[in-house]
């Protein structure tokens, strides 16, 4: 395989139909599962050479769900992160995290803030959840930065470019996802990095989180390899 994405961003999705067809009482215990899904996910990204696999854990819309729900997210989130740890030095990973992440409850943000800080000398791969995350509520701080810089003279309107976007938006300190991959069968974005995947190639997966495993991850990437991206020139221009 010869063109390895640099950055993988996955919609992990199917945890509830997951617990309900394996004859859980509750939704809970496959969140439970997805977290060793994420463990392969992340590690088998790495051994790859992927550098930077961002997923979504949490979306805005999903505080929405029944507070015995949203509460076991957020303790599965926290303990996690604790053990963790040890997984994610081993496989020299950085941890990170977009969102509105001060909706999250402070003892999620304080296991997040230590973990992000134990994990920031790891350089192999750039590992980012996003969390309370909404695509259009990030397009919004960003125009609400971008208009505070011009109410204040720091910029002029007829100047904002598309770099001034990118650079006002939570995922500044990354590139655009190459690769976007949703597991559970369902076809949408769900408020999903709107502005970043423009150009991304697009993988729906069948498999329900929790299942998902190492050979899924490769078999995307081989589908992936054999994607022409070509942002809009020709085929011919492209093999020239
Ligand atoms: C994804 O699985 C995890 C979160 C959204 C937190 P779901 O919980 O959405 O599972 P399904 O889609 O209902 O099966
Ligand atoms: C999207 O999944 C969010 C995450 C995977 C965290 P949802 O299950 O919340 O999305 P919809 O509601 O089916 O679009
Ligand atoms: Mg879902």
């Amino acid at each position: 395989m010869n063109t390895i994405p640099q950055h993988v961003a996955i919609i992990m999705d199917g945890n509830g139909r997951w617990a309900k067809k394996q004859g859980f009482a509750t939704r809970i215990r496959g969140h439970e599962i997805g977290v060793e899904a994420l463990r392969r996910a992340a590690t088998g990204a790495a051994e790859l050479g992927i550098q930077f696999l961002t997923v979504y854990a949490f979306s805005e819309e999903n505080w929405q769900r029944p507070k015995a729900e949203v509460d076991a997210l957020m303790t599965i989130l926290m303990t996690s992160l604790r053990k963790e740890l040890g997984v994610l030095q081993e496989n020299g990973i950085r941890l990170n995290a977009i969102g509105n992440l001060a909706a999250l409850p402070s003892r999620a943000r304080r296991q997040l803030d230590e973990t992000m800080e134990a994990t920031k000398g790891n350089q192999r791969m750039v590992l980012t959840l996003a969390l309370s995350y909404g695509g259009r509520q990030e397009l919004l701080d960003a125009v609400r930065t971008i208009a505070t810089q011009a109410a204040s003279g720091q910029i002029d309107p007829q100047s904002i470019s598309e770099e001034h976007i990118a650079k006002a938006l939570w995922t500044s300190a990354m590139p655009d996802p190459d690769l976007l991959i949703r597991t559970s069968g369902e076809q949408r974005i769900s408020n999903f990095m709107l502005w970043q995947i423009s150009y991304a190639e697009l993988i729906f997966l069948p498999v329900l989180w929790p299942d998902f495993s190492k050979k899924d991850l490769v078999e995307a990437l081989e589908e992936y390899a054999q994607r022409e991206r070509r942002i809009g020139k020709t085929s011919e221009q492209l093999k020239q």
